[in-house]
């Protein structure tokens, strides 16, 4: 292979056991199914127990990952976990990862870009294959979101759930893999969606945390309306970049934030609902880990034959967004 594009070689994804329904909900909170159902489309999320934490179920979607692309965890050279719900703040939950999978002859890092983790990922790995710099690039979004969701808040506490997802990105021939990559951030915009405290500015004290400062906090109208407009217009960006056209994407997988979001988004870039992909209802919006656990379950379902063009974009706190296209 003279010039290469990084494909994807191999996807996993896990969750925790534990399910919380939206009659769950309606016990600790002011809502109900109703509500929850027609407003975002969620009926359920996953909550990891007490004692469960980030890397172990990033460890379980990356043993999938591996086996399926056939490679050994000694081969890979990078990992980047897409985290905002790290297993702790030193190491990285990247380091902590690698040392489980026993993938000791590359480097690690944590990426923290939300629900954007993913795609940013995927567009550093990208540029570290096609650069020879990597051969083989494991990419995590994993999260326990509910650990920072503040179950006295109706707004946030009904959308949000844990898993992850991961994928193996490798070499392969360049009219295959990763086609266009566009990552974009605004930080001008850090309190549509913030957690003040835990950090060197908002301390971590027993008044910050009776004030419940580590919890998510969200303005939910305003993130709807720029989520929608941002993903449509990195979309049709990174198809232009890949010389693509909407009718050419044979799947779309957008960040499963709300229903409505997902169904605002395809309408606009007219992609029909039997190429877009939703998962929401079981697993509501699990940041970084949405797309590769949706891509993943895409494999699964044999919804990913070779050839096929496939559009992911997404958009969360930071705020970020971003964009990206392959062919499978
Ligand atoms: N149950 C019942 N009523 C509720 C609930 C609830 N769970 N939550 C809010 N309401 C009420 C509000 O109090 C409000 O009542 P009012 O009219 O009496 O004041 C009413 O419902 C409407 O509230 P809105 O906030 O306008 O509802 P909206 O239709 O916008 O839905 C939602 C809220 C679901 C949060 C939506 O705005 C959304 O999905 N936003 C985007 C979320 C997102 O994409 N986040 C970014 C990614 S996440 C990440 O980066 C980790």
């Amino acid at each position: 292979m003279s010039k290469v594009n990084a494909g994807i070689l191999g996807t996993g994804h896990s969750y925790p056991k534990g399910i919380l329904t939206n009659a769950d909900l309606e016990k600790l909170v002011d809502t109900s199914d109703e509500w929850i159902t027609t407003r975002t489309g969620i009926k359920q999320r996953r909550k990891a127990a007490p004692g469960e934490y980030t890397s172990q179920f990033a460890v379980q979607a990356s043993h999938e990952a591996l086996e399926r692309a056939g490679i050994n965890a000694r081969e890979i050279d990078l990992i980047l976990c897409a985290t905002v719900t790290p297993d702790q703040i030193l190491p990285s939950t990247a380091c902590l990862i690698q040392a489980q999978l026993g993938a000791n002859n590359g480097a690690a890092m944590d990426i923290v870009a939300a629900c954007s983790g993913f795609l940013y990922g995927l567009s550093v790995a990208d540029t570290m294959i096609r650069g020879g710099q990597a051969k083989y690039v494991l990419v995590i979004g994993a999260e326990i979101l509910t650990r920072y969701v503040d179950y006295t808040d109706r707004s946030t506490c009904v959308l949000f759930g844990d898993g992850a997802g991961a994928a193996i990105l490798g070499p392969v021939e360049s009219e295959r893999g990763i086609l266009a990559t566009k990552i974009r951030s605004d930080g001008r915009y850090e309190e549509q969606l913030y957690a003040p405290g835990g950090g060197t500015k908002g301390g971590f004290t027993a008044e910050t945390i009776a004030r419940g400062d580590h919890f998510f906090k969200m303005k939910g109208n305003e993130v709807f309306k720029v989520a929608i407009r941002s993903m449509t217009d990195i979309s049709r960006e990174v198809l232009d970049e890949a010389g693509l056209k909407t009718e050419d994407v044979k799947l779309f997988i957008p960040h499963q934030a709300n229903q409505r979001i997902t169904d605002a988004v395809a309408a606009k870039l007219d992609v029909d609902s039997a190429r877009v992909y939703s998962n929401i209802a079981m697993h509501g919006n699990t940041s970084s880990a949405s797309i590769p656990i949706g891509l993943d379950e895409c494999v699964e379902a044999g919804r990913v034959h070779p050839g096929d063009v496939i559009l992911m974009t997404s958009f969360g706190g930071g705020v970020t967004w971003g964009g990206v296209v392959m062919r499978w």
